[in-house]
């Protein structure tokens, strides 16, 4: 049967929706799974747990402590007696993927369960074609499964503002109208990766279009920002903290400052530091995502947005986390350039548009420097479990020393 658009948005508002997360386990999954659990949705979870095995192998871990699924699920049943249904398993296993939706049949999915480091795809072969052949496998699996068994649901797909990487010129949403020799199309916006990793969303991107175009798929193709923080209002009990990493493989620009300036390493921007890259909170993030699931697309569209709430120099945030850290640690914070490991632009044009989401009705309520304070106090406080994993976050993968077959 298929169902209209106002119908289905009438489905929508009358029950609460059964949402389907992949990659439950991670650091934005399992936040959005306590905003969607709050707001009296039903969710279900799937994730391999592939993130924690492979941060421990780099010899790290979450700085904030996370709970194992199990008991997770166990604390948030106790706190509001609401449970989520749990897959562990490789969504890349077609087999398992079907077994799951069928199992399930949610209304929407949100597939965040792909392998999210640049630097990890950069170690070597190995690391290039897992990261290219698993997320690939996990998004083409996913899309054949809703076709064959929920052609109606809803499809939110992360992808990264880094798909685009950093033209000099504006960067729309997707999507911009072009001429070319005296005709005019409106054509997908061009893609300049910098890493295996953002290259792999680059491909899925493609291979979503094809999805919808040929089967009308409903998806929305999420270009987003570096996510910061560590906390969301639902984190109220330890036992319910998102992971949050900070080395150098595994965390990301921000959080990994606010980690040196507590352990009181110097914050180390790469390069020249005059990269600009869009940033929002993980507050932010996972409000985007719920507008993105209450207001799905037209039956047959696939859409993008470009989710982050600023665009800020590498420099302004260290400068900003010194300023910031100094105030609530009390003490000298100092910034040290070090060679840049990726192959990158320092100092480029930068300027994408973020409209779309707006117009759907996101107000940004990320606040940069008391988020950086709220960081601050977090990692202070799980300060011992920083310490036991320093020596994770200076660079040791060099984009130009990826190793081959030997
Ligand atoms: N965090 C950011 O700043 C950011 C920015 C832009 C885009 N994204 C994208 O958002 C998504 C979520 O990011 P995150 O920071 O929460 O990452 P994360 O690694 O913390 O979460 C991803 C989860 O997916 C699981 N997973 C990975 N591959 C899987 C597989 N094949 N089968 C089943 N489970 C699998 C992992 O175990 C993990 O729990 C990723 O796709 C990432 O690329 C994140």
């Amino acid at each position: 049967m298929c169902i209209q658009r106002n119908d289905y948005i009438l489905v929508l508002m009358s029950k609460h929706m059964k949402v389907s997360i992949l990659g439950i386990d991670g650091y934005i999954g399992w936040a959005l799974a306590l905003r969607l659990i709050g707001k009296g949705h039903q969710v279900v979870g799937v994730d391999s747990l592939y993130t924690r095995m492979r941060v421990k192998e780099v010899g790290s871990q979450s700085v904030t402590p996370i709970e194992s699924m199990e008991n997770r699920i166990k604390i948030l049943r106790e706190k509001t007696g609401e449970n989520i249904e749990f897959f562990q398993g490789d969504v890349n296993d077609p087999e398992f993927m079907y077994s799951v939706v069928e199992k399930t049949k949610p209304d929407a999915f949100v597939h965040l369960a792909e392998q999210r480091s640049a630097p990890y795809s950069m170690i070597g072969l190995k690391q290039a074609r897992e990261t290219l052949m698993q997320n690939m496998g996990g998004t083409i699996n996913l899309v054949y499964a809703m076709k064959d068994i929920v052609p109606d649901a809803h499809l939110l797909k992360l992808g990264t503002m880094g798909e685009y990487g950093t033209p000099n010129i504006d960067i729309p949403e997707g999507f911009f109208t072009i001429e070319y020799n005296g005709r005019k199309d409106t054509l997908p916006f061009p893609k300049f990766a910098g890493s295996w990793y953002h290259w792999s969303k680059v491909h899925d991107t493609n291979n979503l279009m094809f999805a919808n175009r040929v089967w009308k798929l409903r998806i929305t193709d999420v270009m987003q920002g570096v996510v910061y923080g560590t906390r969301i209002p639902e984190i109220t009990d330890t036992g319910l903290f998102t992971r949050f990493d900070i080395d150098e493989v595994w965390g990301t620009a921000l959080n990994r400052f606010c980690t040196q300036a507590v352990l009181g390493l110097p914050v180390t921007p790469y390069g020249k530091g005059d990269q600009r890259r869009g940033f929002l909170s993980l507050e932010d993030a996972v409000s985007c995502l719920m507008i993105g699931l209450e207001k799905p697309p037209e039956e047959g569209e696939y859409r993008v947005y470009n989710q982050f709430d600023q665009h800020y120099s590498v420099n302004e945030l260290a400068g900003i986390v010194k300023e910031r850290g100094e105030k609530v640690l009390g003490r000298d914070v100092h910034i040290e350039r070090v060679e840049n490991p990726r192959v990158e632009m320092d100092q480029h044009y930068y300027n994408p548009e973020n409209k779309k989401l707006r117009n759907m009705g996101y107000v940004p309520v990320g606040d940069l420097r008391k988020d950086i304070d709220s960081i601050l106090m977090d990692v202070d406080r799980f300060r011992e479990r920083a310490e036991q994993v320093k020596n994770a976050i200076a660079p040791r993968t060099f984009w130009k020393k990826s190793v081959g077959l030997h």
